[in-house]
């Protein structure tokens, strides 16, 4: 995976990001990269679904040309990270604003990059939901804006869904049903994938999701915001025995999660340490947090392919970048004779591409979204065309 990066005048990083053979498909032992580079794309053969997909749910703004759910054209982020450090985190009303001054220029780039113009665009895909309603409002409205000048049908894509679909590009035989944990920064939820676009949520969080846990950790022992990759490095250099955190079971629900009680561990280790003057090792703390998390996520997906009766498993989300959870996953889908999936770290964090792979499958299932398509923050995942907009064509 090749990734251009250009740090802008207001810091904002731009970045065009392009498979090439040598992708971390390789490392999975996927079947190949199906990510193309833009210079092999050519604009649409007869069947082909053409589509131009846009998120903007939380701070990053991105825009991807991606051709019948698998195939990258082009991949466009624009993150406002290096914005929201100073702050300690994401602040909505300059996402928004930052979303409104950058959509139009990662769109042009995504087209331009895929060698296509509007017209040759045959559906136009947004996250509608779940997020930031200012942030999510910006890429709803350009897409409705795009799909009504162009008269291209409109498809509103769950953002979750999105991120389960992001293991579609790189693994062309990955196919439903399939065991996903999607682990981000605000689910944490277990499911099953039945089919294209049909969910079974059989665990979820019931506190704080992965990805806060680490955000809220990293910002406690003082390694600042964004958490989930700070503890990932510090954690490489720490040893994960040093202390022994709590991993909640949940007993009336197996599969769900709680990590409040393991950030409070940390929290209280981080307090004792002051009051008795002592220096706490960061990268131990780190890394021992982190194996806590990761044991706790590995055993459930693990637990739940095994008595559900499944041997796929994929992987999902921004934590699902994390070093340590692929590893000790990928260990033990071996040693349990699951075939593991995961996508390349680039696409687990926020992206359009994925955005643009799960609205193929609504496409080809009928899905159609009118011009009152709004943003909804707390959208379900699941059952979702019954309730919010979407009818069928
Ligand atoms: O999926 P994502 O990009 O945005 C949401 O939909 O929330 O996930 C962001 C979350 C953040 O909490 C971030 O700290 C976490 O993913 N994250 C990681 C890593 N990279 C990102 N957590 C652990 N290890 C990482 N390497
Ligand atoms: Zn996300």
């Amino acid at each position: 995976m090749q990734i251009d990066k250009n740090v802008e005048n207001d810091g904002v990083i731009f970045m065009s990001i392009k498979g090439d053979d040598k992708s971390d498909s390789t490392e999975t032992g996927a079947s190949k990269a199906a990510v193309s580079d833009s210079a092999s794309a050519s604009a649409g053969g007869s069947g082909d679904v053409t589509i131009l997909a846009i998120e903007s749910s939380c701070d990053e703004t991105a825009a991807a040309v991606v051709r019948n759910g698998r195939e990258v054209l082009s991949n466009i982020i624009s993150s406002q990270i290096a914005l929201h450090t100073i702050y300690g985190g994401v602040v909505p009303e300059i996402a928004s604003r930052k979303h409104v001054e950058k959509i139009n220029g990662c769109i042009r780039a995504a087209l331009s990059e895929a060698g296509v113009t509007l017209e040759d665009i045959d559906v136009v895909a947004v996250t509608y939901g779940p997020g930031l309603v200012g942030a999510l409002l910006v890429g709803v409205s350009a897409a409705k804006a795009i799909s009504f000048a162009q008269n291209k049908p409109l498809i509103g894509v769950h953002h979750i869904e999105g991120h389960i679909s992001a293991n579609f590009i790189e693994n062309k035989d990955l196919e439903p049903p399939f065991v996903c944990l999607v682990v981000s920064g605000g689910h944490s939820h277990l499911v099953v994938v039945k089919d294209y676009g049909e969910y079974e949520i059989i665990g979820q969080t019931r506190d704080d999701a992965a990805g806060e846990a680490f955000d809220k950790v990293a910002r406690a022992i003082g390694l600042g915001y964004p958490g989930g990759p700070k503890i990932d490095a510090a954690a490489k250099e720490g040893n994960p025995d040093a202390f022994t955190f709590p991993q909640a079971k949940i007993s009336d629900a197996e599969y769900d999660f709680s990590f409040s009680g393991l950030k409070s561990a940390v929290l209280n280790i981080i307090n004792q340490a002051k009051m008795q003057g002592e220096e706490l090792n960061q990268a131990d703390v780190a890394a021992s947090f982190q194996k806590a998390v990761v044991e706790v996520l590995v055993g459930h997906a693990i637990k739940a392919c095994r008595e559900y009766g499944y041997d796929k498993l994929a992987i999902a989300g921004g934590v699902a970048s994390n070093t340590a959870l692929r590893t000790l996953m990928e260990k033990e889908c071996a040693a349990n004779g699951i075939k593991f999936y995961r996508p390349s770290p680039v696409l687990c964090t926020d992206n359009a591409a994925m955005i643009g792979a799960a609205a193929y499958y609504e496409y080809k299932k009928g899905v159609r979204f009118d011009l009152d398509m709004n943003a909804v923050p707390n959208l379900p995942l699941g059952d979702r065309e019954r309730r919010f907009h979407a009818g069928k064509a």
